[in-house]
């Protein structure tokens, strides 16, 4: 596995009860860093932080209540003292067509896969401007670069405006220090796959378009992510790197 030397930094990953988001909190620990384990999912929150090798708390929060999101903040940094890099990495994909998809559905997606991560990073740019450096990653999709889902519109729509996001934040935050990139996953084998991965004539057309021949598992992430956390990537900031075995080449 990558590793870099994260010792003394202090990442906060959303989401990270199971599935990517818990391998990227495993990734965190093992180089180093404490870790702030969010999700609203108490019990898998809670079950990710026994895991982890270092320092590690768990923070159950709503990521979509703009109130409870900076409750959250100040309490990692009275904790840890600090919070360095901020994972955005909660998730959901309703799954409908256009034409059958429920506001209640489409908010979902909205406010999960975009709002949160403004919230967050608004939080969070608060905090990390003050020590002038920081790391932001977001959790897109390559969904979100312009690349239809069928039945997915509010996913495919929030995950485009998260590179967006992305892109303004790292242009206002560069001024503090603060880098700000999205990691782009194709295909990854965790519970919000499970249906694809069941389908099989869905199955032979995805791999049939993924070069490398294989859909990604949760640790396929890591990697990426803990180089755009860590100085190695330094220069590097609003860019949406997709991670997807070749399936999606710009
Ligand atoms: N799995 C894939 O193929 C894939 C591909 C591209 C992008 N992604 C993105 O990666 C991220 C993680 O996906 P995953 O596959 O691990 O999903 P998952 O469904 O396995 O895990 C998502 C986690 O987010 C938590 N969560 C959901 N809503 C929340 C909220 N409002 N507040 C706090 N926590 C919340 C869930 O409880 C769960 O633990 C998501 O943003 C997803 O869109 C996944």
């Amino acid at each position: 596995m990558f590793s870099v030397n994260l010792k003394g930094k202090v990442a906060l990953v959303t989401g990270a009860g199971r599935g990517i988001g818990k391998a990227i909190a495993q990734g965190f620990a093992d180089c180093g860093a404490r870790v702030a384990v969010n999700d609203i999912d108490s019990t898998s929150a809670t079950l990710t932080t026994g895991i982890l090798s270092g320092e590690a708390n768990a923070y159950v929060a709503d990521v979509r209540d703009s109130a409870a999101v900076e409750k959250m903040i100040d309490k990692v940094v009275a904790d840890f003292g600090r919070l360095d890099i901020l994972v955005n990495n909660a998730g959901v994909e309703p799954r409908a067509s256009i034409l059958e998809m429920s506001d209640a559905d489409w908010h979902d997606a909205v406010s999960t896969n975009l709002d949160a991560a403004f919230y967050t990073s608004r939080s969070a740019g608060r905090i990390m401007r003050v020590r002038g450096e920081g790391a932001i990653i977001n959790i897109s999709s390559i969904a979100g670069h312009n690349i239809p889902i069928a039945m997915r519109s509010g996913y495919v729509a929030s995950k485009a405006g998260l590179i967006g996001f992305t892109k303004e934040c790292a242009r206002e935050f560069a001024a503090y220090g603060i880098r700000v990139n999205a990691v782009c996953p194709g295909v990854i084998e965790t519970e919000m796959t499970t249906h694809l991965r069941h389908n099989e004539a869905q199955m032979k057309k995805w791999l049939e378009d993924i070069p490398q021949g294989r859909l990604g598992i949760p640790e396929d992430v890591v990697g990426l992510v803990l180089f755009l956390s860590s100085d190695a990537s330094r220069y590097l900031t609003g860019q949406a790197i997709n991670i997807d075995g070749g399936k999606v080449m710009l």
